[in-house]
């Protein structure tokens, strides 16, 4: 028996121990869309999450809740201690050498934000250059070209080739002597390629340039960590990692954070204020102003753990097995071609369809009970590269099955037919 065979006979995925329980870990995956089993492959947008993170958000309302680092009531002092343990527990994670190089943000977005806009306005001046790739997601686009307008600084594109891999050549030689700042996805949402980044890493700081890896796609794949990196900044979003929504991670070197202006004004930044001036609170809580996420901070540290308990090195194989399987499957669908064939990548799988719009092929699944993507997936650029308006998108997660990518095949084979 070949392995997609084994996999395709097996759809409980006995091949990675602790996964084959762990469907029932999340109750959204019994439900029925359009009367049909839900098939959920839209991981890449957003994760499901286990009972054991609605749990912990739960219990935290129900037993703990209160404003933290300002109360004198032990309310107060719970929610503290449940907020600054999460960021121990995400800084073991990332394996961040100082629970103070954790900052929480929103999201990905909200962390790129904050660096272009802290770290950009210090560092940027007229005629420098910041260096992207072509598979970024907008999220690691916008925020360094609204940095890079402001100063008159310029955007560097590294170029991608037709298998959606980067010229790593190419970003070698546009590391130039007036690059600031480099800012690089892991892996591609739209077309799951990982980049090398750890090589990539090392060809910046050659040069003294830092690096801000963009590791959204990354995190709920892959073991990651920060120190064998070397990055200067990586960022994360808490929902793509079976955690909620709202809350997301910059790490940031403490020496990068120490040295940057604040990213907005408020409450909790601030050790002291008079109307003439105001003197900052210590990092990370110099770029957390305001009421923070503490419910969603609770919630991304018992993701964390819920992840830990598995091993991520396992879903990242048994995600591997999946893309094998599904890029087999799909790809055998005549008219069909898949898009993305980097030699390494993640959990998701891109592909048109001859004659059939993406949008078309993700109607026709949803009304199959089939949940996936279709569209440009926030990566205009890449697509124009690739002469494609957009994709459809199968993204897989630790919870999905051989059978699921039966499902998917099946759905493909009749949009097929109905546009025939
Ligand atoms: C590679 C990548 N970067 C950044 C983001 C932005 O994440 P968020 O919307 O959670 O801030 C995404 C979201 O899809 C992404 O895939």
């Amino acid at each position: 028996m070949n392995r997609n065979s084994a996999l395709r006979a097996d759809a409980s995925i006995r091949t990675v121990p602790g996964l084959s329980r762990a469907r029932g870990d999340f109750p959204i995956l019994a439900r029925k869309v359009h009367g049909k089993p839900l098939v959920y492959l839209d991981n890449a947008a957003t994760t499901q999450k286990p009972r054991a993170v609605t749990a912990a958000i739960r219990r935290y309302y129900d037993t703990s809740n209160a404003n933290v680092h300002r109360g004198v009531h032990a309310l107060s002092d719970r929610a503290t201690q449940a907020y600054e343990e999460a960021r121990g527990r995400v800084a073991r994670f990332l394996n961040a050498r100082e629970d103070r190089e954790i900052v929480f943000v929103r999201g990905a977005t909200e962390g790129i934000n904050l660096v272009a806009q802290t770290y950009g306005r210090v560092h940027l001046q007229a005629g420098d250059e910041v260096l992207i790739t072509g598979m970024e997601h907008h999220s690691n686009i916008v925020p360094w070209q609204m940095a890079c307008d402001r100063a008159g600084a310029r955007l560097v594109v590294a170029p991608v080739d037709v298998s959606g891999e980067l010229d790593l050549a190419a970003y070698e030689r546009m590391l130039s002597p007036r690059t600031r700042m480099a800012a690089v996805t892991h892996v591609s949402n739209a077309l799951g390629t990982v980049n090398p980044v750890r090589e990539m890493i090392g060809m910046a700081h050659s040069r003294g340039v830092p690096v801000l890896v963009d590791g959204a796609q990354a995190t709920p794949h892959t073991p990651v960590d920060v120190r064998a990196l070397g990055c200067d900044f990586y960022v994360f979003s808490g929902h793509k990692l079976y955690g909620p929504t709202g809350i997301g991670v910059l790490y940031g070197k403490a020496e990068h954070l120490e040295a940057m202006p604040p990213y907005q004004g408020g409450g909790d930044m601030i050790l002291r204020v008079t109307f003439e001036k105001t003197t900052y609170n210590a990092v990370p809580w110099k770029f957390e102003a305001g009421t923070p996420n503490v419910g969603g901070a609770v919630g991304l540290r018992a993701a964390i753990d819920y992840l830990d308990a598995i091993g991520l090195g396992a879903v990242s194989a048994h995600e591997g097995e999946l893309l094998a399987y599904a890029t087999e499957e799909v790809g055998k669908i005549p008219g069909v071609r898949v898009v993305g064939t980097a030699r390494e990548k993640a959990g998701i799988l891109s592909f048109v369809v001859e004659g059939v719009h993406p949008h078309d092929i993700g109607t026709i699944l949803d009304h199959e009970g089939v949940a996936i993507r279709a569209g440009h997936h926030c990566a205009m650029p890449l697509m124009d590269r690739l002469g494609l308006p957009g994709t459809a998108r199968a993204s897989f997660g630790l919870y999905n099955t051989p059978a699921e990518v039966d499902l998917l095949a099946a759905g493909i084979r009749k949009a097929r037919e109905v546009f025939r």
